[in-house]
């Protein structure tokens, strides 16, 4: 499939040059990628993977949609890069685009996940510096929660194990420890210009937040004059049967965050605000190089017609539905099996220690999936996928915990 001349590398070559050329932050599988086609990743091998991970809740439409090919080589030739010092017809479109579809008045866009946090934050700061000068600096944020590795989204990342090597983090951050009503109440004060969440925690192992802990956030929000700030960046944009997560609590954010899926693989993020924060960003305030580009938007504008025009939405929450059933089904036989969460394409079985083996063993099988939170079986397939892959993966998950309980 590949022209380069890295084709010619064998599989040992490319971990001998990985190990003595890069940083050691990845731990990564014994899987050498070639191409995808649809559903399914190819290694090295020739050897067919069904993807239940689709590049951790990137890949929602798979690999090689048509209409995707057809967008990069056609922009690719046309236009790539262009700088933000000068207009293109994509980007104002695709905020338009992503505006109509949030409710929300504003976007502005970046490259990653964390850059999209990075301008989130700015923004509540600023929205808390106009209000109060320097007497509202607190952003509330939730234990378990992960928002990136830049400094800012790192120190609202509230695990040990992000931040422990990097301190001193961010200042005026603050953790609620607890998913309930009266934490969060104890927690606010005029002091706070934002709270983040994720609707539905995704590295901290696919944990949806209680509806009346999201709904009592709102009106705390709006009681103590603060931002609520969604971080939709895994959970957003069709994966759990809406558009957007927040949807499933009945509220609506003042900011949002995406990046993965909107541009299906090419990198891209957006931070998207509602008239309260609309003027919190002026000329100079803000800016990226790369972030918004033509090639990114239009490809993000494809991708958005092509989850409408097949209806892809409502395929994830049904299918999506049928998936988490038989979990449950399974649940009921399999011992190893000791909760299964989720919504839509975002499906967590917590298993303590037989998560990473069961993730091992599948991918032997030909799924690949992960451990999310060390414990969680974690499924973010793409939204291409018909019932016979449902199957497929169901199949060899029973199969896969029948040997591991057969072992232990
Ligand atoms: C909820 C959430 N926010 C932010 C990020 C950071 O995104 P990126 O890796 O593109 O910087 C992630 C990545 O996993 C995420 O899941």
């Amino acid at each position: 499939m590949a022209t380069d001349k890295a084709i010619a590398l064998t599989p040992e070559d490319i971990s001998a040059l990985e190990e003595k050329y890069l940083f050691a932050t990845y731990k990564r599988s014994e899987l050498f990628c070639s191409h995808g086609s649809g559903v399914h990743l190819y290694d090295m091998n020739g050897k067919r993977y069904l993807d239940f991970l689709g590049g951790i809740s990137v890949n929602s439409l798979g690999y090689g949609h048509p209409r995707l090919t057809r967008i990069l080589t056609e922009q690719g030739r046309q236009l790539i890069h262009c700088s933000n010092l000068f207009y293109h017809p994509y980007q104002g479109a695709l905020a338009k685009k992503l505006v109509e579809v949030s409710g929300m008045a504003k976007a502005f866009f970046t490259n990653s996940g964390t850059e999209a946090v990075e301008a989130a934050l700015k923004i509540a700061r600023a929205y808390g510096n106009a209000r109060a000068g320097n007497g509202k600096p607190v952003i509330l944020t939730l234990k378990n929660s992960f928002h990136g590795r830049t400094f800012g989204a790192l120190s609202i990342t509230t695990q040990d194990k992000y931040q422990a090597p990097f301190r001193p983090l961010v200042p005026d951050i603050e953790v609620v420890e607890e998913f309930t009503v009266q934490a969060l109440e104890k927690a606010f004060s005029d002091r706070v210009c934002a709270f983040v969440m994720e609707p539905v925690q995704g590295e901290g192992g696919i944990v949806p937040l209680p509806v009346d802990f999201v709904r009592a956030g709102r009106v705390l929000c709006d009681r103590h004059d603060a931002l609520l700030i969604a971080d939709e960046i895994q959970c957003g944009l069709g994966r759990t049967g809406k558009y957007f997560a927040f949807e499933h609590f009945g509220i609506q954010p003042d900011v949002m965050t995406l990046a993965k899926s909107l541009a299906a693989g090419y990198p891209l993020g957006a931070v998207l605000g509602n008239a309260r924060v609309a003027e919190s960003l002026g000329p100079g305030d803000h800016g990226t190089t790369f972030g918004g580009g033509p090639l990114a938007c239009r490809f993000a504008l494809e991708v958005l017609r092509i989850i409408e025009d097949e209806n892809l939405i409502a395929k994830v929450d049904s299918l999506g539905r049928y998936l988490m059933d038989e979990i449950k089904k399974l649940a009921i036989q399999h011992r190893s099996i000791r909760e299964v969460r989720g919504m839509g394409f975002m499906i967590g079985i917590e298993m303590g220690a037989a998560a990473k083996e069961t993730v091992s063993r599948l991918l032997k099988k030909g799924i690949i999936t992960n451990a999310a939170h060390e414990t969680v079986l974690r499924l973010l397939p793409p939204f291409i996928i018909e019932k016979k892959h449902a199957d497929e993966f169901l199949t060899a998950l029973d199969a896969v915990l029948g040997e591991i309980e057969s072992e232990s």
